[in-house]
């Protein structure tokens, strides 16, 4: 299955990416960056210190919009450290920066695929929104969207509403929600199921392979700051929901509703306001993911995980 993963790493964008790389059904077209997490500058490296770790230098990296359409970028630092990979040693990626901008390469791509591409969005969705923008005819070859963001049941993570990612832009996700495609969405209330505790944490380290142990080393400084901020023995692996949705989606529970996004109120911007019981007439434009078979998420990604060094 081809895939394009926009992502804004962010330890749980990494996990996601090593998760993805070792998994054969994602043909990973390839990995473009945004800014969110981190800045931009930081988002691409990190994102090819991935490849560099998985070994897989095949595919391209491209960064994009280094800020949200209409706003002042927002970073999460005190998440996810200065380097936005806090955990693990930081040091310049071999894999070298693809030079065509992410935008540019998501519309060449889709318009040159022989076969519809899965798009798997796990930050802010800038560069997806600003894509459609530029071409809208790419949308006929996207197969479907699996993306990372918003809340219903868990309120917000950045602020009372919003969850981070569409907190970030959410004029993009507005453009993205209405784009017609279907929208499968992993948001707070289904990550916060998948913690990454000291046992599970335990399990993958138990692989013993020098990504398992970069996974750990991540999860590791993640736990420190989540479990105080929540309360709970690990903190939510958010991201990683997405790919593992596309490997199999029997471990996941949803619902077909109307998804709209709050792009005006001080108060409340960037809140998902997600039509669980059908109270509304907006159109169905989402599969909200609500619950996940947490252990057997865990056991899918610690034996992916098991996977490396691939050969
Ligand atoms: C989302 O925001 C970021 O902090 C994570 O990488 C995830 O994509 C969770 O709200
Ligand atoms: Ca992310």
């Amino acid at each position: 299955m081809p895939v394009i993963i926009d992502c804004d790493p962010g330890q749980d964008d990494a996990v996601n990416l090593l998760l993805a790389m070792a998994s054969p059904e994602l043909d990973i077209v390839g990995i473009t960056t945004v800014a969110g997490n981190v800045p931009l500058e930081l988002t691409q490296r990190n994102a090819r210190l991935m490849c560099d770790l998985a070994g897989r230098r095949d595919i391209p990296v491209m960064a994009g919009c280094d800020q949200p359409l209409h706003r002042p970028l927002i970073t999460a630092e005190k998440v996810h450290g200065t380097t936005g990979i806090d955990g693990i040693e930081v040091r310049d990626p071999q894999h070298p920066l693809d030079e065509r901008h992410a935008v540019e390469f998501m519309v060449d791509t889709l318009r040159a695929a022989e076969q519809p591409v899965t798009l798997v969005p796990t930050g802010p969705l800038t560069n997806v929104a600003a894509a459609i923008g530029r071409a809208p005819d790419i949308l006929d070859n996207v197969e479907r969207i699996v993306m990372m963001g918003g809340a219903m049941r868990e309120g917000g993570n950045h602020s009372p509403s919003a969850e981070f990612n569409i907190l970030v832009d959410p004029e993009s996700a507005d453009i993205v929600l209405r784009c017609g495609r279907p929208i499968v969405a992993m948001g707070l209330d289904v990550t916060h199921q998948v913690l990454a505790s000291r046992p599970r944490i335990e399990r993958i380290r138990a692989n013993d392979n020098p990504v398992a142990d970069a996974v750990c080393g991540m999860l590791g400084f993640f736990h420190r700051f989540d479990s105080a901020k929540y309360g709970s023995d690990g903190s939510p692996l958010h991201d990683p929901c997405t790919v593992a949705w596309l490997l199999d989606p029997e471990l996941f529970t949803g619902k077909t509703c109307n998804v709209s996004v709050e792009t005006e109120s001080a108060l409340t911007l960037g809140h998902t306001a997600v039509d669980f019981w059908h109270v509304t007439d907006r159109p169905p434009n989402v599969e909200w993911i609500y619950e996940v078979d947490a252990d057997a998420f865990y056991e899918l990604l610690t034996e992916r995980l098991g996977r490396y060094p691939l050969q």
